[in-house]
């Protein structure tokens, strides 16, 4: 490993590379990269970079938004496999078919959707502004949201929104269940429960604090509570951890022979493959001009009212 990370970083100094990681990366990634963060995190940063190269190391979505953000960039990804159910849980075709249904509706998109969704979207979202840029929105401001049902019936009900869903959402966080989290709460008596707006809403209404990856870390590094019931994917513990040592997390389902709150998606990246799209400059993203060009404005919406 240690050669591995040698190698790594003699190479993108001298490719002027810079590494993005989701926090959903497994940890020796999260360790090397020059950025850690959640989607906006990411976009920003991705945004804002003089790097000739950027290695993503999250999902093919997360690495078209990157190269959406920043066209004349060579936007690599680790693995070229590694999708998200939620992504694909709305597919060009049907979308496009479903929103002729609402020609009078704002299309608003959470960012967890390809290229081609993006750019037949009016705003973007992430998990970290969705609230926030809805709510600017007029009161009776007709909303198509999608792909995710659970953000999106999230967002309706703290804001009184009646907006209309595409039934998409994420296998991992979909399938966490309430009464797994009930279970713990009874053994934790009195511990908060921390979740991210993409579980189902019995979940987010029990609740003691729901946000998007970078909102949890937040959350649990300036609240005064010392141990947290955790409703998201696995990966997120390894910053929570190092934020506050003292501090003990409980992943849901936190069954040690159940591996479902880990997107298997966001762990085909290793540092093994980072080296080897380093060296030889594969896997880049390839958008279509025209497609950057309509799925860029969407996003740089979204940045503005972030
Ligand atoms: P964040 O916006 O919290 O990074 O969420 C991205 C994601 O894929 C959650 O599953
Ligand atoms: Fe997609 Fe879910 Fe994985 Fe996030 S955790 S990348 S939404 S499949």
């Amino acid at each position: 490993m240690k050669d591995i990370i040698n190698n790594i970083n003699v190479l993108r100094t001298k490719k002027n590379a810079i590494i993005l990681a989701h926090y959903y990366q497994v940890p020796e990634i999260q360790d090397l990269a020059d950025f850690v963060g959640d989607s906006l995190g990411l976009a920003r940063e991705a945004e804002k970079t003089n790097a000739d190269i950027i290695i993503f190391a999250g999902v093919h979505f997360m690495a078209e938004t990157a190269k959406i953000l920043n066209p004349n960039k060579k936007v690599l990804i680790p693995d070229i496999l590694a999708g998200c159910s939620l992504a694909d849980s709305c597919p060009t075709d049907k979308f496009e078919a479903f929103i002729k249904n609402y020609p009078d509706h704002l299309i608003i998109t959470y960012v967890n959707a390809s290229a081609e969704i993006k750019a037949l979207s009016d705003i973007i979202v992430t998990s970290s502004n969705a609230k926030h840029i809805v709510e600017q929105l007029p009161k009776d401001q007709k909303i198509v949201f999608a792909p995710d049902k659970n953000l999106g019936t999230y967002i309706n009900n703290i804001s009184g929104r009646n907006m209309v869903l595409w039934d998409g959402s994420c296998h991992v966080h979909n399938q966490l269940e309430l009464d797994q989290i009930m279970k713990l709460k009874i053994e934790n008596p009195n511990i908060p429960l921390i979740a991210h707006p993409e579980c189902q809403a019995p979940i987010l209404e029990i609740a003691d604090f729901v946000g998007s990856t970078n909102g949890l870390l937040n959350y649990t590094k300036s609240d005064s509570a010392t141990k947290y019931i955790v409703a998201t994917e696995g990966g997120i513990l390894h910053q929570m951890k190092k934020a506050s040592p003292n501090k003990e997390f409980i992943i849901v389902p936190s069954d040690e022979f159940c591996n479902c709150n880990n997107c298997e998606y966001m762990k085909m990246n290793t540092p093994d493959k980072i080296l080897h799209v380093l060296q030889n400059e594969i896997n880049e993203v390839t958008l279509s001009k025209y497609l950057i060009e309509k799925a860029y404005k969407p996003l740089k919406r979204m940045l503005e009212m972030s």
